[in-house]
């Protein structure tokens, strides 16, 4: 049911050839959020793998600016653990947390509240999409430095042929892969 669910989800996702760029086939969420029986069997599958497939079992759900932040709620609303969000330089008030990151061209800033994890927390992170691996790569750092534990990096969609999980250092789990 699992796999079937996946498949429908699968299905859902349209394919964008060029975009934003020549030679990037977008892979698109919102076709997905369009349907709400995709959408429903996808947040169905993202928690059936975090309730028997993840263990210890996370104590906080950190996603990534900005897709992230549609999928990351579902998670701590269903198990009851808080959402913390990571985004991009100067959106987040209070003191902050920094890590800069390398991108295709010149490189970014992701922030994330300090208060927001305790040292040793159990962190699920949460994002659409594994690409290259920066994004993530660069939450993980952001989780660490506030002392705190990377269970895992789950992504609804993996572009294998890139390797990006080789640039992760946490394990990553991706439930479609192309
Ligand atoms: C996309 C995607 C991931 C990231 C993956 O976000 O949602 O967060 O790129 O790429 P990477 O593995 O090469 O780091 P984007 O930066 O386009 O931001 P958005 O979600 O605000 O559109
Ligand atoms: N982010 C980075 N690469 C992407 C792709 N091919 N589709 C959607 N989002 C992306």
């Amino acid at each position: 049911e699992h796999k079937e669910k996946l498949e429908f989800v699968k299905n859902h996702i349209d394919s964008y050839p060029d975009f934003p760029k020549p030679g990037i086939l977008f892979r698109d969420l919102f076709s997905v959020l369009r349907n709400p029986r995709a959408f429903h069997a996808l947040q169905d599958v993202m928690i059936e793998h975090v309730s028997s497939q993840l263990t210890p079992k996370p104590e906080v759900i950190v996603a990534l600016d900005s897709r992230g932040f549609l999928l990351g709620p579902l998670l701590a609303l269903h198990f009851h653990i808080p959402f913390i969000p990571i985004r991009k330089r100067g959106k987040l008030p209070g003191d902050v947390t920094r890590v800069s990151f390398a991108l295709e061209y010149g490189t970014d800033i992701f922030e994330i509240q300090s208060l927001s994890l305790g040292s040793g927390q159990n962190v699920l992170i949460v994002d659409d999409l594994l690409a290259t691996g920066g994004s993530l790569n660069a939450a993980c750092q952001l989780v660490n430095q506030l002392q705190a534990t990377v269970l895992e990096c789950l992504v609804i969609m993996e572009l294998v042929y890139l390797k990006g999980r080789d640039n992760v250092k946490a394990p990553v789990h991706s439930l479609i892969q192309f």
